[in-house]
Order: C-alpha cells, then structure tokens, then sequence
C-alpha cells in the first residue's frame, strides 16, 4: 500500500494524525491528512476547557469541526480528552471536593452524550501519573478529590456512551523499568481484576533525548495487552526523527496482536507542539515525506 492508512489496515489497524480545527483551511495540510491517515484526534478542540468553557455550558464547534471533517472523509476519531489536570477551564481550576467530583462526572456526560455512538476510543483520563520514580498518583485537584476518581471517570463514561471503548493516556509510560509505567500497570491490573471498565491504554510515546525510547517497549505492550486491553501509540512523535527508531516503533506495535494503531502528534513538523526545529514527525514543513515517512510505510508493508 502507498500510503499510511492503507499500509496499517493491511493488518487491521489504523494510523492517525492529531488534527487542529484552525488549520483545516490549509489546503496542503488537509490534502496530506486526507491522504495518509485514517484515524483522527482533535489536538485540543474536545479537551475541557474548549468543550466546558463555562461551567454547564458546553460548546462543541471546534470539537465538531474536527469530527466532521474526519467522517466526511472517511476516518474514525479518537475523543482527547475527558478529565485531566490540565487545560482545564478557570472555573474547575478553583473547585475541589465534592463539588469538582460533580463537575467532573457533569463534564464527562455532557461531552460523552453529545458524541454519543460517534467515538471509536476516549481518552477518559489523562496523564493521572506522576512523574519521578514514586510509581503513585500526580497531585493535582482531581487527585485531591479522592483516590477513586479515576474509576469513577470510567464508570460514568462505560454508561454515558457504552459503544465507545475506554482509554487511559499518559506519557513516559513506554518503558518497561519506568516506575511510573509499573504505577500504571497496576492500576489497570486492578480495575480488570475488579471490573472497572477500561478497554485500551493509551502510550503517547513522546520520545526525546531525556525520554527516549527504548526497546523494551515492546514488552510495555505486550504485557499490559495480556492484562485484556487494547493498547495504542496515541501522540508520537520523535524529536531528531530518526527513521530507524520510527521503525522499531511501528514494529513494536505490529509485534503486539492487541496493538490497534499508531496515531502521530501532527502531519508536519511545523505543525507539531514541539516546533519544526525537532523535526520531530513524518513530513517536513514543506509537506514531504520524510526518511522517517518511509520507513515506517515499509514496516507497515512488510507486516
Ligand atoms: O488557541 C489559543 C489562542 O487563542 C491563544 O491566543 C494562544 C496564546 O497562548 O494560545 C492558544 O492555545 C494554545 C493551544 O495549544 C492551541 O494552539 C495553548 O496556549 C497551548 O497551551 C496549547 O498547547 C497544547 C498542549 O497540549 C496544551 O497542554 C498543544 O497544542 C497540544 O499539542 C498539546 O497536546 C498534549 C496532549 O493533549 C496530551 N499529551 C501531551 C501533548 C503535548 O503537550
């Protein structure tokens, strides 16, 4: 197949792009995204603070505006993201306690019911670890509210919209010796064993020099998806792009059965959220294709 979409659906997985609503007017940027992908993720247009501006009202035009242009053509979306201590709105910064407890329960059917048969996977909670070698919880006012705040997220998501499948996200969960990906680890081994309903874990596989990536995780994957869920690389992007790590990543998936798909953090470099100056993603800022483009279209082929 010749493009990335079609490469990766050869063995029944997809390939995504994050996409921004202010750039759908970008003609070379739409044309590259229509062609390659097909699995979208609005970058931030369903995040809290673009979808709950204030509270209880909620607005969906930006978030529509991305999910629109992905059905008219033909791709599935991935919802970014329902309950997470950043880009929250000004008025769930200052709430705590029960009353953030609501809100967030609020927030999540509310987004949930106005998408609701239309989402492939959500990422229900985002980013709830903690950085550093504590293996726990970030401190954050969702964390603040109690414990269970992360089951709770999956049990109102499960009955606000039970055709979605139901994703933990979080970043420097890639590395097998990561405490912060035993951490993680655990708690989804947990919430099977107690039946917590979680279906997918996303990896968002941000690899730079102080995280780099490594080839352990292959085993990451592999073991989270015997705990039964799905697993993705859900934002990746690689600062330098090196063409053969881009490769070992899209192998690591294609070695893991339950490995759904690949979703990278852009279409070019400067689009990405870490500037072109990394060339961290698979087109240059000029459109075209990349080493790191190409290797992974042969390693989705030769899959
Ligand atoms: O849209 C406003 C604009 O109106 C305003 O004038 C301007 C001034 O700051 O900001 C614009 O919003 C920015 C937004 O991106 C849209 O460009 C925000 O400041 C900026 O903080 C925001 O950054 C996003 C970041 O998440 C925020 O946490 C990035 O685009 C987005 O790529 C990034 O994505 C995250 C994932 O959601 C979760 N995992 C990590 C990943 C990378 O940080």
């Amino acid at each position: 197949a010749s493009t990335l979409g079609a490469a990766a659906a050869q063995s029944g997985r997809y390939f995504g792009t994050a996409i921004a609503a202010g750039k759908l007017g970008d003609s070379a940027y739409t044309t590259i995204a229509n062609r390659e992908f097909n699995m979208v993720t609005p970058e931030n247009e369903m995040k809290i603070d673009a979808t709950e501006p204030n509270r209880n009202q909620f607005n969906f035009t930006n978030g529509d505006r991305v999910y629109n242009w992905a059905v008219q053509n033909g791709k599935r979306v991935r919802g970014h993201t329902l309950a997470w201590h950043n880009q929250q709105p000004g008025w769930m910064q200052s709430l705590s306690g029960s009353d953030l407890r609501s809100a967030m329960i609020n927030h999540i059917n509310g987004v949930m019911a106005h998408y609701k048969g239309k989402i492939a996977y959500w990422d229900v909670v985002n980013e709830a670890y903690a950085d550093g070698n504590s293996g726990g919880r970030r401190d954050s006012n969702l964390q603040r509210t109690g414990n269970d705040w992360i089951e709770v997220a999956f049990r109102t998501a499960r009955a606000a919209d039970p055709a979605a499948k139901l994703c933990y996200n979080d970043y420097n969960i890639e590395n097998w010796t990561w405490a912060k990906t035993q951490g993680v680890y655990n708690m989804v081994k947990d919430f099977k064993s107690r039946g917590v309903p979680i279906d997918c874990v996303g990896f968002q596989s941000h690899f730079n020099s102080n995280s780099a990536y490594n080839s352990n995780f292959r085993t990451t994957l592999q073991n989270f998806a015997a705990l039964g869920v799905d697993v993705a690389i859900t934002e990746l992007d690689v600062q330098g792009g090196s063409a053969s790590t881009y490769a070992s990543i899209t192998n690591d998936c294609l070695a893991v059965s339950r490995c759904v798909g690949i979703t990278v953090w852009g279409v070019r470099d400067s689009d990405s959220w870490l500037g072109a100056n990394t060339s961290p993603l698979l087109f240059d800022s000029s459109g075209n294709k990349k080493a790191a483009y190409t290797s992974v279209l042969n390693a989705l082929n030769a899959a």
